[in-house]
């Protein structure tokens, strides 16, 4: 038996929304909110144990045998996201614990790719950041159905200190971008919940990639083929796919030069485009955005993650309030043993 504390992080994404799963560019970074999973791990048990987790604020108790076949069966159903990574992982060696988490549920910050990797931590896995990520893409894919990019994952857990991490999906190749002093990261809750089971979030996927199927790959199609494009749907997703991607590497710089009113602008043409082109906005997000944008000292916002509802994010000078909660970039998940 041994004792184990693991944290994950959360994460914001502050530009590139949407391009992840065609292989596009992002810019999440790891937040200093999070889940703890504070557990018992029994190696020494007889034979293939039970996974055992309760939650802080969510109702009832998961109790799996291991190994999990059908992780999408399990109830309740937040517990399918610990039960797909047990299931990916393969894993036999009993785990009795619980999770707590700072992170809003269904707020856009990942508070399901969080859980994941703390959970895939507190089960032994090893690996890379990388190696770690795509388990937990997978368990989430097996959990849920949902098949998400590479993104949150990525972010949980690889996140650097003080750092943003510019992420090319196409090679999930990290590169962390420094944050200037100078800026604050504030997330806005806009109260209106949002889920990614049952969004529209597989129609956007499938769409953005039956118009990689007539252009090529979005990132690096022309914009010429993108306006060329027949259906007016597809044409607008892969315009907001092709131009994101620019957005992101323009952030990016403009962040490294310390220009915050560039990367401010940047974040609302991104918003702008989420709304139009991707229509994975809502009303209440796009006022809070508007009224955000209005405030002395921000410099832009945007809706982050998947949109739907959920938070919105901005970029603001620092020593400004806002009513909402200042993130910090931090590090990725790390596992304390007793
Ligand atoms: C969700 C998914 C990510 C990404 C974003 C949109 O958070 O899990 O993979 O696609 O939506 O950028």
């Amino acid at each position: 038996m041994s004792d184990i504390t693991v944290w994950a992080p959360g994460r914001v994404n502050l530009i590139g929304d949407h391009t992840d799963y065609v292989g596009g560019l992002v810019l999440p970074m790891a937040v200093q909110l999070g889940t703890t999973v504070t557990a018992e791990r029994d190696e020494d048990g007889p034979g293939p144990g039970r996974l055992v987790l309760r939650s802080d604020r969510l109702d009832g108790t998961v109790d799996v045998e291991l190994p999990v076949v059908d992780a999408a069966g399990v109830e309740p159903a937040w517990g399918r996201y610990a039960a797909g990574v047990a299931q990916e992982l393969g894993a036999t060696v009993g785990l009795d614990g619980t999770i707590r988490s700072d992170l809003p549920i269904g707020g856009g910050l990942s508070s399901s790719a969080s859980l994941e990797v703390a959970v895939a931590l507190a089960l032994g896995a090893e690996g890379t950041p990388l190696e770690i990520a795509r388990l937990c893409q997978r368990a989430e894919a097996a959990a849920t159905g949902v098949p998400c990019g590479i993104m949150d994952q990525l972010a949980v857990a690889a996140g650097v200190d003080g750092h943003a991490l510019l992420i090319d999906c196409s090679t999930d190749e990290v590169t962390p971008v420094r944050v200037p002093d100078a800026a604050a990261v504030w997330v806005v809750d806009s109260g209106q919940p949002r889920e990614l089971a049952g969004s529209e979030y597989p129609l956007r996927r499938a769409q953005a990639e039956a118009a990689a199927e007539i252009v090529g790959a979005l990132p690096h199609a022309s914009m010429a083929d993108v306006e060329a494009i027949d259906d007016p749907v597809l044409r607008a997703r892969a315009r907001h796919v092709r131009t994101e991607c620019d957005r992101v590497r323009a952030f990016a710089a403009a962040v490294a030069a310390e220009d915050l009113v560039r990367a401010g602008e940047l974040m609302v043409e991104s918003h702008r485009s989420l709304r139009d082109d991707y229509e994975v906005s809502t009303p209440v997000l796009d006022d809070l955005v508007e009224q955000l944008v209005a405030t002395p000292g921000v410099h832009g916002a945007r809706l982050t993650g998947a949109g739907f509802g959920g938070c919105v994010v901005a970029l603001a000078d620092r020593g400004i309030r806002l009513p909402g909660t200042r993130v910090r970039p931090t590090v990725g998940a790390t596992v304390f043993w007793d």
